[in-house]
């Protein structure tokens, strides 16, 4: 039997609250890593997770408000980390927001919204964690892009334009850490039931479902499945990849 053990792990993800990231912080402390719950606005469904986790678990996981896409933040953060648990060894960069319309009706705050939690957030967060790794000669990135960042997306220039800068970043600095044993991988979601797709109009909904190979959508645990396996010595071998997970709505 294959097990993926990642006790003595410590594992920030960001956007944990709800949806994607909510799924791979418990799964990555049923792994038995350490979990940093980070999320911006809603603490609730947070310190829910955090306490679902301890007692299915019995790991306590820590929380911490931030909003990614603010440098100050994000130090903040480091310091609560570095203070009550310690160095990170697996960072899991799923943050993401969308803001869609047509080019020529998107605002300049819409493209700049989005680019600089996507993006920009993924940039101050891996930065200030990279010397975590490089101290250790051990990491684990997992960046969270999406399909649309390969195939486009009509009304989604601002999103598909951060998804794919996410890959490039990431390929970048695969090459850059390899030999400080630190992997960055890329997970590119399909059709994924959150609160992101659920606002979407029923009738697009419709038509992206019934394209899906696999005849479902994907459920949070789906990724999250990948992203321990990414995040597990049985991936060690594994950088600087795109790993698209969508059902083969994107192949
Ligand atoms: N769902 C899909 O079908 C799909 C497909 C492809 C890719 N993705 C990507 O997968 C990732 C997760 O998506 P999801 O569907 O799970 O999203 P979601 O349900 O909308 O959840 C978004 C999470 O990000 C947090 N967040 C938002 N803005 C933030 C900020 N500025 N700083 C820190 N955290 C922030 C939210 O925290 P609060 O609760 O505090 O607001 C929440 O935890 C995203 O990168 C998304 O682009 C999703």
């Amino acid at each position: 039997m294959v097990v993926i053990d990642l006790k003595n792990k410590n594992a920030l993800i960001t956007g944990a609250s709800r949806g994607i990231g909510a799924a791979i912080a418990y799964k990555l402390a049923q792994a038995g890593a350490n979990v940093v719950i980070n999320y911006n606005q809603n603490q609730q469904p947070a310190s829910e997770l955090a306490n679902k986790i301890k007692s299915d678990f019995n790991i306590t996981p820590l929380l911490f408000k931030a909003n990614i896409s603010n440098l100050q933040e994000v130090k903040q953060m480091k310091e609560f980390i570095h203070s009550n648990l310690g160095k990170i060894d697996i960072l899991i960069n799923n943050t993401g927001i969308n803001k869609d319309k047509l080019l020529r009706n998107l605002t300049d705050e819409e493209w700049l919204d989005v680019i600089n939690v996507n993006l920009n957030g993924v940039f101050y967060v891996t930065r200030e964690f990279i010397g975590d790794m490089i101290e250790k000669r051990y990491g684990r990135i997992i960046n969270i892009s999406s399909i649309v960042a390969l195939s486009g997306s009509a009304g989604q220039t601002n999103y598909c334009a951060s998804k794919a800068g996410i890959i490039g970043f990431s390929k970048a600095l695969a090459r850059e850490y390899a030999k400080r044993n630190i992997t960055v991988n890329v997970v590119a979601p399909g059709y994924i039931e959150t609160d992101m797709t659920n606002k979407l109009p029923e009738k697009i909904k419709e038509s992206i479902i019934n394209s899906i190979p696999l005849g479902r959508t994907g459920k949070p645990e789906d990724v999250a499945n990948l992203v321990v396996f990414l995040a597990s010595d049985l991936a060690s071998y594994i950088t600087g990849e795109v790993i698209n997970i969508s059902g083969g709505l994107y192949m």
